[in-house]
């Protein structure tokens, strides 16, 4: 996918976390598209969709390592990224792995860790580990969902799941609070139910309903200050 017809954007270059397949993927591919600079990670020895759409795309997309879990593995990405400015860092990277019928009680421990670890814990790590690479006018984006939302929860489902978004949107609330006075936008983002490895094949949209939309959201954010929680099409949510 992507959207080969605006050539202009907010933000000119771009560190995307979590890059491999899918929403991070697509979100390389749409800034590509138009005119950004893009550096994607992802993990592992094998290759991806992002390195096939990297090779078509030599010297807009760079490819890089990293698997948020390991600190040593952030620390060493930090080391390497030295020096470099990005306009956007965005961190996409997630995980869910219990089914939507299983109510959390049911989960094992260690799924239940390995979702809040993942999901909360490595992406807040992330953004507090690599934000100095952010231009101070610059924007940091994560990705967590509608699902977070405490208040829109009307259907349980994916209980774990929803609680590991809601912890990471209270983790970037702490992050913004404490860095009240910067001049960067911080947004946590809700990209809709999308037909992704995640979201299914069940899922009511097609990555390019989402992500063109997602990336103009974003893009519409830059030299707005503070955090704010909104859905692909920039509304709001409650928390
Ligand atoms: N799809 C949806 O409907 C939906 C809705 C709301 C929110 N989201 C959120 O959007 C984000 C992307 O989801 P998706 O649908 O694109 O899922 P996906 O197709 O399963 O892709 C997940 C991505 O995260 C990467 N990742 C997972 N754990 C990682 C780690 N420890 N370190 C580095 N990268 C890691 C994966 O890399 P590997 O290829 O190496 O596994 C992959 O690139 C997630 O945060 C998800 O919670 C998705």
């Amino acid at each position: 996918m992507g959207d080969e017809t605006r050539m202009t954007t907010a933000h000119e270059s771009v560190l995307v976390i979590g890059a491999s397949r899918g929403l991070g993927e697509a979100i390389v591919e749409t800034y590509a598209g138009r005119g950004a600079k893009v550096v994607g990670t992802v993990r592992g020895g094998g290759l991806t969709l992002l390195h096939e759409f990297a090779g078509r795309r030599e010297g807009v997309v760079e490819i890089e390592h990293v698997d948020i879990d390991e600190p040593d593995a952030l620390e060493a990405l930090a080391e390497r990224l030295s020096g470099r400015s990005f306009d956007l860092l965005f961190v996409v990277a997630g995980i869910s792995l219990a089914p939507m019928e299983q109510i959390a009680a049911e989960v094992a421990t260690e799924d239940f860790v390995r979702m809040m670890v993942t999901n909360a814990l490595s992406v807040i790590r992330t953004v507090e580990r690599l934000q100095h690479l952010v231009d101070p006018t610059g924007t940091i984006a994560v990705m967590s969902s509608g699902q977070g939302s405490i208040a829109n929860n009307g259907s349980a489902g994916f209980e774990v799941y929803r609680a590991t978004k809601s912890a990471l949107n209270q983790l970037m609330r702490s992050y913004s609070v404490r860095h009240a006075v910067d001049d960067r936008a911080l947004l946590l983002l809700a990209p809709g139910w999308v037909k992704t490895e995640m979201g299914g094949p069940r899922a009511k949209l097609e990555i390019g309903d989402s992500i063109p939309a997602l990336v103009d959201t974003v893009e519409a954010q830059r030299g707005k200050p503070g955090l704010q929680y909104l859905d692909r099409n920039g509304a709001t949510l409650p928390w």
